[in-house]
């Protein structure tokens, strides 16, 4: 069994390696639009997440887990060679100027504003850390960028999170992180509610229960422990309830003039979800059963209301709820982060309550590869925005991208994903913007500074920056808003991935 990282997708359990072919790229096919449009206003960007591209947070569950021995690929900490952003706040923003893009995401970090608990308590922030946000905003807002905040992308405050008392609920399985979530929301927004229309709550807020509780990979390192990681999932989804209303009441300032002081959403991994064997009625229902656990699960939450407390996909267990009032209606729009596959099957080892066992990477099958292993599969995103389209809210792609140190595949990629993004959006979809994973490289969680998934690489040794080719053609889409099947067909043809090992 592995129990590598699994952040852009899901579960990482047993796999079979496999060999990567050089791939041609899937035909486009016929009935296809040679082109696909976006118009203004649309965002434009690039994302990032505090821990992973700033320093200083060892006091958070991931500078914990970064100083345990055996946790992180190659022993890389996020503070020796990492990309220092808050120092780098100029640079950054020029980068996104010259890129383009009218649109960053980044999150603000709980445990930079708010170092202890008493900090916490008694509402005593951080000055410096303070100013270094003010700094990035004033930055951000003098270039003209929108910014996106995201109020949480894994890293949790030591005090609510403590890998090394794993024996105890942490983090998002304890219960006051609901109320203290909401708390925290409230004072982001009031703070900086002149300065940002576009909130996230929650990053993936499945992956870390499932990264930290099912796999091992992220704090607390547990393994298989799926009535934990539920838990989990149900806190986050009910601190996101609080989080919304937090910020509805405290963000009373309408920036863009569009009429709406906040816009909203929780920030959620999607992958298309597959049988392994398609032709094998119980994979179809393995299938079935990771999908909705996974991408419906807590949208039908947090956009309906309904409160499938034993996940069994119906509404009518003891602690169900057809429509909760706090959850129901608290999303403006509905973020997407969206990578890749992952097969289903019920071959292997069964996740209990799931009872279907998942493959993320590796897959056996003829697509192409990304360094990380993961499928390159622009088709699933269609489906995935298919899916998103049933509940009836605006979107934002909040993720999208490739760890291609190589730069060889990415402008393909963009390329390919947003011509199925705008067909959807053809297809009648309200997508509001795309924010590509990741403006930098990073260190990307358990896999340390292996996968490059950067627009621009980060010199380790003097933090300077530098623009990959495949910026300039993202940045081509930014400024015209089309996509067409003559822009693909420029590309060449994937390569095989340089594999992160
Ligand atoms: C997503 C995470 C992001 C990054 C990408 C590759 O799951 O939100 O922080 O790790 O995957």
């Amino acid at each position: 069994m592995r129990t590598a990282h699994v952040a852009g997708a899901l579960f990482t359990l047993a796999v079979a390696g496999i060999g990567c072919k050089s791939s041609t790229p899937e035909p486009l096919g016929s009935g296809e639009p040679e082109e696909v449009t976006f118009a203004q206003p649309f965002l434009w960007g690039s994302a990032s997440a505090g821990f992973q591209v700033e320093k200083g947070l060892p006091n958070t569950d991931w500078g914990a887990w970064v100083r345990t021995p055996g946790k992180i690929k190659n022993g890389d900490d996020p503070d020796r060679g990492g990309a220092d952003a808050l120092a780098h706040i100029d640079d950054d923003v020029a980068l996104l100027v010259a890129a383009g893009q009218n649109a960053y995401r980044f999150s603000i970090e709980w445990a930079r504003i708010y170092p202890t608990r008493a900090a916490f308590d008694a509402d005593q922030p951080d000055a410096a850390a303070l100013a270094s946000y003010d700094k990035l905003f004033a930055a951000l807002h003098a270039a003209k960028i929108t910014p996106f905040v995201t109020m949480q992308h894994f890293a949790l405050p030591s005090y609510l999170s403590d890998p090394s008392k794993s024996a105890e609920p942490q983090g998002w399985e304890r219960p006051e992180i609901v109320s203290m979530f909401g708390t925290w929301c409230g004072r982001v927004a009031k703070r900086w509610g002149g300065d940002v229309d576009w909130w996230g709550t929650i990053n993936e807020p499945l992956v870390a229960p499932i990264a930290g509780y099912i796999s091992g990979s992220f704090p607390p390192g547990l393994l298989l422990a799926v009535d934990r990681a539920l838990i989990a999932g149900k806190n986050a989804a009910r601190a996101h309830g609080k989080c919304f209303d937090a910020i509805k009441g405290a963000d009373t300032r309408d920036i863009d003039g569009d009429g709406k002081a906040s816009m909203v959403g929780i920030v959620h991994n999607t992958p298309a979800v597959e049988p392994e064997d398609p032709t094998y009625p119980d994979d179809v229902a393995a299938a079935d059963r990771v999908r909705y656990i996974n991408n419906h699960w807590i949208l039908n939450a947090v956009v309906r209301g309904e409160w499938d407390d034993d996940f069994d996909g119906k509404l009518d267990g003891p602690n169900d709820k057809k429509v909760d009032p706090d959850l129901v209606g608290r999303s403006d729009f509905i973020g997407i982060n969206y990578y890749s596959a992952v097969w289903a099957t019920v071959n292997g080892l069964q996740l209990p309550i799931i009872n279907a066992f998942i493959k993320n990477d590796r897959l056996p099958n003829d697509r192409p590869k990304t360094d990380f292993h993961w499928d390159i599969y622009p088709k699933g995103f269609r489906i995935v925005l298919g899916e998103a389209k049933t509940y009836g809210l605006p979107v934002v792609i909040t993720e999208n991208g490739i760890a291609d140190s190589a730069d060889a595949n990415r402008a393909r990629f963009v390329l390919e994903h947003l011509y199925e993004l705008g067909r959807a959006k053809a297809e009648g979809l309200d997508v509001r913007g795309y924010f590509y994973w990741s403006l930098l490289d990073n260190f990307e969680w358990a896999s340390g500074f292996c996968p490059r998934f950067g627009l621009h690489t980060v010199d380790r040794t003097t933090g300077a920056r530098t623009a990959r080719a495949s910026t300039q053609v993202y940045a081509r889409v930014a400024k015209t808003g089309l996509v067409s099947k003559k822009d693909i067909d420029a590309q060449p043809p994937y390569s095989p991935p340089v594999y992160c090992e």
